[in-house]
């Protein structure tokens, strides 16, 4: 099926994203699961919001990209076998699940629920990116 015009840069169209949307939800089409790699970080500008998207043990994730320590690229980090986020500049590590500093709760990184939907023959990964 030809991809309808008005396509965002990803290549979903905003026909597309719309019609995923839900009422009070803010469902954003991020990437498609396939450019997903296990333990790896994928950098996403969208909307606003710089992300880090993560597969982990086959469910992608997502956080912020800015680490709290000193501004590191998540997305330049890898997934640990403790299901952490590792930020490439000084080692610290995020859970993906709930963003919690590893071995502390004093610091944290915001993570966005995470969907994948089926649609028009891709799999798509979308993060409730709550709009101002
Ligand atoms: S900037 Fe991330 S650990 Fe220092």
């Amino acid at each position: 099926m030809p991809m309808p015009p008005g396509g965002d840069r990803f290549g979903y169209s905003s026909q597309a994203n719309a019609m995923l949307c839900l009422a009070g939800m803010s469902w954003t089409t991020l990437c498609d699961l396939s450019e997903l790699k296990e333990a790896e970080g994928k950098y996403v500008e969208i909307d606003g919001f710089c992300l880090a998207v993560f597969l982990h043990q086959g469910e992608p994730r997502v956080m912020d990209n800015a680490c709290p320590h000193a501004g590191g690229s998540m997305a330049g980090g890898w997934v640990d076998e403790q299901g952490c986020a590792i930020c490439p500049w000084h080692g610290w590590g995020f859970h993906v699940a709930d963003g919690r500093l590893k071995g502390s709760t004093a610091v944290g990184i915001n993570v966005y629920s995470v969907r994948v939907r089926d649609f028009d023959g891709r799999r798509l990964v979308q993060a409730d990116l709550k709009m101002p």
